[in-house]
Formats: C-alpha cells, structure tokens, sequence
C-alpha cells in the first residue's frame, strides 16, 4: 500500500527497515533483524511498533525462496524536521521472489573501491535507518556487472563495509572486520558470525587488506562471497586472491542461511 505524501519516513528518512531472508515461510536470522530493528527503534526514539504482528510476517511470504522487505516509519505530522509528540508508526512490508547469485559463492567477486566516503555518526552507526544516499551515490560509481560490489571507506580513510554488504577478512591467524561504531550497518549476518566464529573488530585502512590472505564479502540476503580482486576507483587492479570458499566463515553462515557450502551440493 502506498505511503501518503506527507510520511516522514519518505520526507526525511525517518525510519527502519529489514530485508529478511525466507524458505517456506521460515525466516533466516530472525532475532538478529528484529533485534537490530529494536536497536533502530530505541536510537530513533520511535514507537514501539507491535514486534508480534512483525513475528506472523514470514509465513505469509508464500513457498519457496523469499525476500521480506519490512519498513518502518515515524508515520506523519510534525513541524518540518520535528517530529510529533506521539508519532503514530506506519509500517509496510512486502515479498518477492528471490534467487541468490549463487555462481558467486564459490567463484568469487571482482570489487572496486568507492571514491564516496562515509560520514562520522555515531549515532547512527550500526542500525538500518532509511536515509542511505550515501550508498546510492556509492552505487552510482560503477555500471559495469562484472563488478559486483564497492568497498567504502570513512571519510578519515578507515575501512567500514560494501555498499549493501558487510567485509571480513583473515590476516594474521585470525579473522577481522571493521569496527561499525561510527558509521556504516551492522549486518545481521556479520552478528551471527560474530557469536559462531571468534571475529576481531578492527580500525583498519585499505592498506591492512594487502596483508590479507583472504577478503569476503557478506549479507543476510546473498550469503558470503570470496572476493578474488579489488581494483581502485579508476579500475586499475589493486590485489588479487584465490576465491576461498572452503572456509569456515562461509560454512557457518551458509549453514546459517541453509545454502550450499560446497560447489557440488
Ligand atoms: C549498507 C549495508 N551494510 C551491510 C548490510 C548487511 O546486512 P545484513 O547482513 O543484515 O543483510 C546491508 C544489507 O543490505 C547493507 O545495506
């Protein structure tokens, strides 16, 4: 159903969201989006919308492999940027078919570095607000398909993630990914490795990934992909890895997702 014009989550952004992945009508990492979405809610000072209502979503997604777009806003009223006394929230949601890039998995990605930085906002670090034009524009930086993501940078030059997907990486004996506490989305995927493999949360600049045996790219949607290279923002190839889908990384979060871990499942 379409928002009226006045919503301030159109306006403003003044809202949430959640992409949720679903097989039957049983959603993948549940407690992680609605968990983040709780997050959200508190950092925007929302309402508290009606999380039971939110739980009897996915079974009504239909069979098969679904995506669960669920949005979140302030509602309407207010004066201008003020928000009203009590908001009232105005949620929609909707479900798509889905079918992963699942060639990506095991072959791995060609990715590029994005010119855009990320600006510093604490406040905002970590949850899945709806004012993401800095990803728009990050996005716009490259047309051609062959590269499949864009890795973004703060605007002091530490590493945060890609445009829609999160980075971690292994150097050193260990597994690491950026620190998401000034900028950037915290992925649900990203929190389940967290609790299944031992992560190391790093400030880190683009020059850490040289001494990187392997680099991957992750979402709750897509899964894990291995990146084999990394071009700067002019196209010219920066590295080079041998796609690493044996890892224990992608077996969790495959196993997490229930998609394949080998090449021939
Ligand atoms: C900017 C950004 N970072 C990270 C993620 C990964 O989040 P999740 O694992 O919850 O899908 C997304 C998801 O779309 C995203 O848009």
């Amino acid at each position: 159903m379409a928002l009226p014009f006045d919503d301030r989550g159109l306006a403003y952004g003044d809202g949430l969201f959640e992409t949720v992945l679903v097989r039957d009508g049983q959603p993948l990492l549940w407690e992680y989006h609605m968990a983040r979405l709780r997050q959200g809610v508190e950092r925007l000072s929302l309402p508290l919308p009606d999380f039971e209502a939110f739980d009897r979503l996915p079974a009504q997604c239909g069979p098969g492999l679904r995506v669960l777009k669920l949005m979140v806003t302030r509602g309407s009223g207010g004066r201008g940027y003020r928000p009203p006394g009590s908001a009232e929230l105005r949620w929609r949601w909707t479900a798509s078919a889905f079918q992963p890039a699942s060639r990506r998995w095991f072959e791995g990605v060609d990715v590029r570095c994005c010119e855009l930085r990320l600006g510093i906002q604490p406040r905002l670090a970590g949850i899945k607000h709806l004012a993401r034009l800095e990803n728009v524009l990050a996005r716009q930086e490259w047309q051609d398909d062959a590269i499949a993501e864009g890795l973004l940078c703060d605007s002091e030059g530490h590493l945060v993630e890609a445009t829609a997907m999160n980075l971690i990486w292994y150097r050193q004996g260990r597994f690491e990914t950026p620190l998401l506490d000034r900028c950037g989305v915290k992925g649900t995927l990203l929190s389940a490795m967290n609790d299944d493999i031992e992560l190391h949360w790093v400030r880190a600049g683009l020059e850490t990934l040289h001494q990187a045996d392997a680099v991957w790219l992750l979402n709750s949607v897509q899964g894990v992909w291995p990146i084999r290279r990394l071009d700067d923002a002019s196209g010219k190839c920066l590295q080079r890895w041998p796609p690493a889908f044996d890892s224990p990384l992608q077996q969790m979060a495959h196993g997490r997702l229930g998609y394949p871990l080998n090449p021939d499942d």
